[in-house]
């Protein structure tokens, strides 16, 4: 089996559901508050681990109770914790409004996920055995191009959520070999908000990309090939918070194992069709069991 390692974020989420988010300067009552654990790193590793994969976690959790539970969390879903590292004070938070659609707004507060600011030794033999590197942008750029040169050096396939989305500086993306936004943060990233012609601007950078582009699926392109439109299961959304970051570690899987893109794309849409029926990011990413019978 191939081994992937996450180098990320944990977060403690706090998740307001409310019938629509508040506007600027307005108070809305919600329904109901839920406390889950997430975080782009930590959701993808046990996104990974419940697909099947045999996951190691690099990054921090803080030393208040948010720590312990995050760690747990991990543990139970069989990622590998040791170089998960318990650092003085708060843990990483994410504040989340998620409304009747399943549309979520979010903001991170980094706490203990800014403290990674290099992998130290452990963190690159890690990456170095492993045969895949998932990397998102909740930790600081330092340690995230730093983890991607390693990955590059030893000849590890990197796979980048460029998200929460900033400018992707030239030694980061020159080691990423696909790399995944939604719609809005390939927007962003290219001020096109028509996917195919994002692609072709983002694959200027990279070899592959795949778009997800919520309930209309997903835009895989690559260098030299005609991009693909691949469609997403039709379901009712209730939470979205984690879809992304479920199809990204579930892909992964796939990739690991050496299945085609095509056949790891339609998998992990078919996973991520699962979490946006439930609530929460971690608690909601399916066993491979669940992927497999959808
Ligand atoms: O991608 C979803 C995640 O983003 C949430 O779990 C939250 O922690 C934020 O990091």
């Amino acid at each position: 089996m191939t081994a992937i390692a996450v180098l990320g974020s944990t977060n403690m989420d706090l998740v307001a559901y409310v019938a629509r988010a508040p506007g600027r300067g307005e108070t809305v009552t919600g329904r109901e508050l839920r406390t889950v654990p997430g975080g782009k790193g930590a959701n993808q590793a046990v996104a990974a681990a419940r697909a099947g994969g045999e996951v190691v976690m690099i990054g921090a959790v803080g030393t208040d109770e948010y720590g312990s539970r995050l760690r747990t969390e991990l543990d139970h879903a069989g990622v590998n914790t040791e170089l998960l590292h318990t650092v003085a004070g708060p843990s990483g938070t994410a504040h989340i409004v998620v409304d009747d659609d399943g549309a979520n707004s979010i903001v991170v507060i980094p706490g203990a996920n800014a403290s990674v600011t290099t992998l130290g030794p452990g963190g690159r033999a890690a990456i170095a055995a492993a045969g895949l590197l998932l990397l998102q942008l909740e930790l600081p750029m330092t340690v995230v191009t730093e983890g991607a040169r390693t990955a590059k050096e030893r000849g590890v396939r990197t796979i980048l959520t460029p998200s929460p989305v900033q400018p992707l500086p030239e030694d980061l993306v020159d080691a990423v070999d696909l790399l995944i936004p939604n719609e809005h943060e390939a927007a962003e990233l290219t001020g096109h908000r028509d996917p195919h012609a994002a692609a072709q601007l983002l694959l200027r950078l990279v070899p592959e990309v795949v778009i997800t582009l919520g309930r209309k699926g997903c835009l895989y392109a690559a260098r030299g090939g005609e991009p693909v439109l691949f469609p997403a299961p039709e379901v009712t959304a209730v939470d979205t918070t984690g879809a992304g970051d479920t199809f990204v570690g579930t892909l992964a899987v796939a990739l690991g194992e050496g299945r085609s893109v095509p056949e790891a794309v339609a998998w992990a849409s078919s996973a991520a069709a699962i979490c946006v029926q439930r609530h929460g990011a971690s608690t909601s990413m399916p066993y491979r069991s669940e992927i497999d019978a959808a």
